[in-house]
């Protein structure tokens, strides 16, 4: 295997995010076509919350860590984004792929806000007989907190970091990164400070665009570049050819 993909789909584009855990099976069917027809292996997928798990965040207030009596809102937000999990990985599987869905809140553990552990050696080893990982961004247990929303571009950054070759991309609503409307072809810590970058419009917990280039202005240090494009750019970005979006590198 030469490489292995780091796929994120964003919560906006498996889901509606204006609605009420409104999956869009349509989309999450073409996304897996797309994968299918192309590679079986060497490939692991994170999917975001969208209206399956933002909500219910919000509305428990897990942006605060555990308070007094929010403590439901850990089943309430894991049940949420598992059942939009289980409508990919099986989607997935009837495209014909041999998906298994991993839960954060199973393996990982964090401190305030960030993962300090979360065990990657089992996902090594379904890469290497062929099946493909699907996690997603989750709420984890948290040593300072209590409790904290782990998004699916904090485990990009995590799963990155440790699976070797890794070739990152995330698959999202819009072409890229824009400025006044145009895609900004390639972002890197120097020149970030220029560019205004809006938040989303939706309830989001976890910083819109904001946070997904923060999260991988940090991976661009450790010279793992990005790339950030729409989802019907999913073949493009798996074929190595020019997605059109936006790529998160080092500076030179
Ligand atoms: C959020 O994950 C996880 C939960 C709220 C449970 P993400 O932050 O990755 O989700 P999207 O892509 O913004 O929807």
């Amino acid at each position: 295997m030469t490489d292995t993909v780091v796929l994120k789909l964003g919560g906006s584009v498996v889901t509606d995010k204006s609605g009420d855990c409104a999956i869009d099976h349509a989309r999450i069917t073409a996304i897996a076509s797309e994968i299918a027809a192309r590679r079986a292996d060497g490939i692991v997928l994170i999917h975001g919350a969208g209206s399956c798990g933002h909500p219910e965040a919000r509305r428990y207030r897990l942006g605060e860590g555990l308070t007094l009596g929010n403590t439901p809102g850990i089943y309430h937000t894991h049940a949420a984004v598992c059942r939009l999990n289980t409508a990919i990985v099986e989607t997935l599987r009837t495209a014909g792929l041999e998906a298994l869905g991993l839960h954060p809140l199973d393996m990982g553990l964090a401190e305030n806000g960030r993962l300090v552990a979360f065990e990657t050696g089992h996902i090594e080893e379904m890469i290497n007989h062929g099946i493909v990982p699907v996690l997603h961004g989750d709420v984890v247990m948290d040593r300072n907190r209590g409790a904290c929303i782990v998004s699916g571009d904090q485990l990009v950054l995590y799963l990155a970091r440790r699976l070797k070759n890794s070739r990152v991309g995330l698959a999202t609503d819009v072409p890229g990164v824009l400025k006044e409307g145009a895609v900004i072809p390639a972002i890197d810590r120097a020149g970030i400070g220029a560019i205004a970058i809006g938040g989303s419009g939706n309830t989001d917990v976890t910083g819109g665009m904001q946070g997904k280039i923060a999260e991988l202005l940090t991976l661009a240090d450790d010279g793992i570049e990005s790339n950030i494009f729409h989802v019907s750019k999913v073949g493009a970005f798996l074929d190595g050819v020019d997605h059109g979006g936006t790529i998160v590198g080092r500076s030179r």
